[in-house]
């Protein structure tokens, strides 16, 4: 019926409906010992979560170091991403760890499903299609909910690295917000108990629209009507749809749900582009390690799955701009290189890869050969070696451009 409209749709969760869903979900959460709430009673509840998440989100008391909190890699001035160019941040005991993977924005994760290795949509585009593995939150989509998430970094000795969740409960208890924190956990309430109600706060409080997904970008204004885009990020807009230039649209679907949804640009895939491997992130100092994403190491469900190896999730494109590291392993720093290697990665291997001692090019450096089937060949990505690119230096600004006008907090000119 909707071919073309939902061809370009294929993930869109209604906004209303993520409002009725995180409602439902703070009555299951909110839900005390003593049975149901009423539904006003929910809400405070719901109210009080969040502003309790919100004071652990921002607390380096949570970390062993003292140093960190989840703010200080989530920034909330950076899209809640990292404030700075590094390609993974530093954490652990004493702050002298380091992380395997950029850091991702916060942002706009209210809509990604849950991981599927075989995801039909129902949500607006063709639900009679394999889509293949999509969803799940971090880069290779091995946790479902934002409270599962939570625990990671609490507990990881490269992050927040407490030693077990009673650390946790301590710190939280020996601070200014301990009432709020055992007043939500109800009295005489076990260590898990009062843990289980720090993950549920942290997940309240990245569920809060204004903060997480506010929609607020030049490109929502103009879906809206009620904004211009300049020529150049016009072009750059049709660039980024056209199955034959750019074909980002592709996978980060950038039009309206067929309910009327805005556009998350991302289709939640999980998709190996062969990035080359960045020598910066001090896990790949071993020359025999490697991040394979969706089979391992990070992730252990799918390690037989060799046709998984080597693929990462498809981020949303909204507030890209405010980053300075890009894809899993941060290996490029502008969007500039980002765009460029879409074009060139085939046309110019060069430009993006070493060479061994004897001369030859190591092409996807980043994933062992036996692998190298798994990686996505479609446009823009293909063309022969030295032919042009399919997108040239001024596409690949405009197509910059255009990435601009997604970044939230857009002021109308008057
Ligand atoms: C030291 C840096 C660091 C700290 C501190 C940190 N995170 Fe993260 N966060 C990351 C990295 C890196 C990833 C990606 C992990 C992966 O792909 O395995 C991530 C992923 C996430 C995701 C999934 C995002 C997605 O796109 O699927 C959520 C949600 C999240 N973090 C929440 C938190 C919360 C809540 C806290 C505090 C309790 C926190 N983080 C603390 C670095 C950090
Ligand atoms: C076949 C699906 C696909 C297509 C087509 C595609 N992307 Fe991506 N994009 C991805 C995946 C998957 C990643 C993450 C890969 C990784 O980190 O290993 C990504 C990551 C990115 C990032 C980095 C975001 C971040 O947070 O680090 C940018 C920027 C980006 N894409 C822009 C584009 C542009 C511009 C185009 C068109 C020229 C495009 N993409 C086409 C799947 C796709």
């Amino acid at each position: 019926m909707c071919r073309t409209a939902c061809e370009h749709s294929r993930v869109l969760v209604c906004r209303v409906g993520i409002a009725v869903a995180a409602v439902f979900t703070f009555m299951l959460q909110a839900q005390p010992a003593g049975g149901p709430l009423s539904r006003e009673d929910a809400r405070q509840r719901a109210k009080a979560l969040s502003a309790l998440g919100r004071k652990l989100f921002s607390d380096p008391r949570l970390s062993r170091s003292g140093q960190v909190s989840c703010s200080s890699c989530h920034d909330p001035a950076f899209a809640y991403g990292p404030p700075n160019a590094r390609p993974v941040q530093p954490g652990g005991p004493e702050m002298q760890a380091f992380g395997m993977r950029a850091v991702p924005s916060l942002r706009y994760l209210q809509a990604v499903p849950h991981f599927s290795e075989h995801f039909f949509d129902e949500s607006g585009g063709d639900d009679s299609v394999d889509a293949g593995p999509t969803g799940g939150l971090t880069w290779d989509g091995r946790v479902d909910r934002g409270r599962e998430q939570a625990r990671i970094p609490l507990l990881s000795p490269l992050e927040m690295a407490n030693a077990k969740v009673a650390d946790v409960v301590a710190s939280a208890l020996g601070s200014d917000y301990a009432l709020d924190l055992k007043r939500l956990a109800g009295r005489r309430a076990s260590i898990l108990r009062t843990f289980d109600t720090i993950l549920d706060a942290l997940q309240a409080w990245q569920e809060e629209p204004d903060q997480f997904y506010p929609y607020s970008s030049k490109y929502d204004a103009w879906l809206a009507g009620k904004a211009r885009l300049s020529e150049q990020e016009e072009r750059g807009r049709r660039l980024f749809i056209d199955p034959s230039k750019g074909d980002c649209a592709r996978c980060h679907i950038a039009e309206r749900g067929a309910n009327g949804t805005p556009p998350q640009f991302t289709d939640y895939g999980l998709i190996a582009l062969g990035v080359p491997r960045n020598p910066e992130v001090p896990a790949n100092s071993n020359p025999d390690w490697y991040d394979l994403g969706m089979c391992g190491p990070q992730r252990t469900d799918l390690q037989k799955r060799h046709e998984y190896c080597g693929r990462f999730r498809t981020p949303s494109l909204r507030n890209v701009a405010t980053r300075s590291s890009f894809f899993h392993n941060g290996v490029f720093h502008t969007l500039k290189e980002v765009v460029e290697f879409y074009a060139r990665r085939d046309t110019h291997p060069d430009k993006w890869y070493p060479r061994d001692r004897s001369g030859t090019l190591q092409k996807f450096n980043d994933l062992p050969d036996k692998y190298n089937g798994n990686i996505e060949m479609g446009t823009p990505f293909g063309g022969e070696e030295g032919s042009n690119p399919s997108l040239d230096d001024a596409a690949i600004d405009d197509v910059i451009a255009f990435l601009k006008t997604l970044t939230d907090g857009y002021r109308q000119e008057p």
